[in-house]
């Protein structure tokens, strides 16, 4: 009987969850029973450790309802129940590399350096109950699972990025994003500060960047994009605000990147002062702007321009610590510049053929000026155009082209690729998310948590050495349809965790479904906090609707399985991997004899609409030989009547093509 009991035992804790913990550690050994956490537990620290010792005091007290007693490890005095802060450079690990031991008991952290030990109370916290939950009323203390970790960070860039342009948060707002990016070890944070609808950071030398800059007349509402509301709207961050948060960021071992966009996306400055935009050419007009999109106004590239700019260089640079300054370089129309007599002299005095030569001009000159600050320049993949900056760090946003050629010429990137990092996206099914209200209106795309998961920063197409300038990976947030922080905090979470997980786990250790398992414990921490984090949506399941199977020559992109073309599900198609040959086919043996009119339609969303069958035909069978002809595809789709006792139904490449095909949907009613 006891064997019986002891057996039971073993095996419930055998099939028990893996700790919640996200992201993943390197190496977790998980054991038997766990840690109290009571408000006896004091902390015993390392003095160069004294920063996060009083957060992480902080946290223990929000949770347990008491200040833990905290004393410096060289000190004899004895605590009940301790929780070990240290530090030992001479671990084996990288930077931001820590050890945490879990016993009955006590909990160690030794951190490689003051990073390490802060991830390490970041691990603690994640595995302790969440905040106002039973075991927290338990007289013993909230358990902290017996476990052994080594950890230490894939990538030294493990980014999240928020457009405060479009749509400005109070800097309370920006310091609770900060905690939870730190929760889940982020460590950088890119504050993306101008835009043309508003200018959002105190620039002492040019008052109306923010009198002027920081207001608009007018947005889009939700629900409908080119509508205007007729709203004044604005606000920005005064200097004194800006220092406060860089201060708690780096407290919380999270370095702000800052952002002024230039030279497009520059509308709101140049409606500010005029004299810095394309000024010479007709119909001069700059207005912050009231909608969304790219607009023409772009910085002029004179040397009153190139003072301006580095006179808000200078001041951004004594804000923001930061060895990184981003210049945005992104979408900047070359409209303007065609036009002005002003920079076709310039054309002409410095050989510059065309506008992206003026682009890459006007990026140069800027990386000077970072360069005689001591700090590095960083922009998107756009500041390519006409030839990259000597020392440019280029983030790869239009998917990874411009990083992967970027790394191959030696420069350093940072993967922020649209098709995997784009928050903005929605993270559900479009129409279930707008069923929920119109403000849960996104700007389009469909980016499911599993999507984020799936993503590696390292591009197949990179040698290992050139994989080495791969500093990480970074999402985006830009925030037209975010209007309030509720609305920030569902599209951002829980996709940071996905995020934090891709930054930081070595590759080998993802694995999707234990990520899920131990997100239900993160998403817990969420609600106890108030964070209004929306639902993970699982990927779909690779099944057709009814059990039928298909076989196709072709294989599938990424994760576009043949199935979904008969999963009856309007997010997901089927997407071959490759060029099409004459024959290739993609064939449905149905699971029941069908008849009735059978529909296939080809090609998929605007971003996706080259991968239409362009020469095809439809063919049904009822032994699955013989094969007739019921339909010929004519513009991507193709419909025909099944005669009764059809058992397959075959769609067969009949001209050779380039693009490659993506099956929506194959439907028989
Ligand atoms: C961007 O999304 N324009 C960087």
């Amino acid at each position: 009987m006891r064997k019986a009991l002891l057996a039971t035992a073993l095996l419930s804790s055998l099939a028990s969850a893996e700790p919640t913990i996200i992201p993943l550690p390197k190496e977790m050994k998980e054991g038997q029973g766990s840690f109290p956490v009571s408000p006896e537990t004091g902390i015993r620290y390392d003095a160069a450790l004294d920063g996060i010792t009083k957060l992480f005091a902080a946290d223990l007290k929000e949770r347990t309802g008491q200040e833990p007693k905290t004393v410096r490890e060289e000190l004899r005095i004895m605590l009940p129940s301790e929780i070990r802060l240290d530090l030992d450079n001479s671990l084996d690990l990288k930077p931001g590399g820590y050890k945490l031991e879990v016993t009955p008991k006590g909990v160690t952290v030794i951190g490689k350096d003051v990073a390490g030990a802060w991830y390490g109370t970041r691990s603690i916290l994640q595995m302790l109950p969440a905040k106002g939950t039973d075991a927290w009323t338990d007289k013993a203390g909230a358990p902290v699972p017996v476990v052994s970790i080594t950890d230490e960070p894939r990538f030294v860039w493990r980014g999240m990025h928020l457009d405060v342009g479009r749509h400005f948060f109070p800097a309370e707002d920006i310091k609770k994003f900060i905690d939870w990016l730190a929760f889940h070890k982020l460590n950088t944070f890119h504050w993306h500060l101008s835009e043309d609808q508003g200018w959002r950071i105190e620039i002492k030398k040019y008052p109306k960047l923010t009198e002027v800059g920081a207001f608009r007349d007018s947005s889009p509402p939700y629900g409908n994009r080119n509508s205007d509301d007729g709203k004044r709207y604005g606000g920005f961050y005064t200097q004194e605000q800006i220092k406060d948060i860089v201060a708690y960021a780096a407290a919380r071992q999270i370095t702000i990147v800052p952002e002024i966009d230039m030279p497009g996306h520059m509308a709101a400055a140049i409606a500010a002062y005029p004299e810095f935009g394309n000024s010479d050419i007709p119909g001069y007009a700059p207005k912050v702007i009231g909608r969304w999109g790219v607009h023409p106004y772009t910085l002029a590239p004179t040397e009153e321009t190139f003072r301006f700019v580095d006179d808000v260089l200078t001041e951004l640079c004594a804000l923001f610590p930061s060895q990184y300054i981003h210049i945005g370089g992104d979408e900047a129309p070359k409209d303007q510049w065609e036009k002005s007599p002003r920079v076709k002299e310039l054309m002409k005095k410095e050989g510059l053929k065309d506008g992206h030569d003026v682009q890459s001009y006007f990026i140069k000159r800027v990386e000077k000026m970072l360069e005689k600050k001591g700090r590095k320049l960083v922009g998107w993949d756009e500041i390519r155009e006409g030839g990259l900056s000597p020392n440019a760090t280029v983030m790869s946003w239009r998917g990874e082209g411009g990083g992967i050629a970027s790394a191959k010429e030696g420069h350093d990137v940072v993967m922020a690729s649209n098709s995997h990092l784009y928050f903005d996206h929605y993270q559900g099914v479009a129409k279930d998310e707008l069923a929920k209200g119109e403000q849960f209106e996104a700007i389009g795309g469909f980016l499911p948590i599993s999507k984020v998961y799936s993503y590696d920063p390292v591009p197949k197409a990179l040698s290992p050495a050139e994989a080495k300038h791969v500093l990480g990976v970074q999402a985006q947030l830009w925030t037209e349809y975010m209007k309030d922080w509720y609305k920030v905090e569902y599209m951002a979470f829980p996709r940071v965790a996905a995020l934090s997980e891709v930054a930081w786990t070595p590759v080998e250790r993802k694995d999707y479904a234990g990520f899920r398992g131990r997100l239900d414990g993160i998403l817990k921490h969420y609600d106890a906090a108030g964070v209004k984090h929306g639902d993970p949506l699982d990927p779909p399941k690779r099944e057709t609707k009814d059990g039928s199977t298909i076989t196709t020559s072709l294989g599938a992109y990424q994760d576009h399985w043949p199935e979904f073309a008969y999963d009856g599900k309007p997010g997901t198609f089927f997407w071959a991997d490759r060029a099409l040959k004459a024959d290739d086919h993609v064939t449905l043996k149905f699971r029941a004899a069908v008849s009735g009119k059978a529909k296939v339609v080809t090609g998929g969303p605007a971003s996706q609409n080259g991968d239409k069958l362009a020469g095809g035909v439809l063919e049904a069978s009822s032994d699955g030989s013989q094969w007739t002809q019921v339909a010929e595809f004519k513009d991507g789709s193709a419909e025909g009547a099944l005669p009764a006792g059809t058992t397959g139904l075959r769609i067969r490449v009949t001209k050779p093509q380039e693009n490659w095909l993506i099956i929506h949907e194959i439907t028989v009613e």
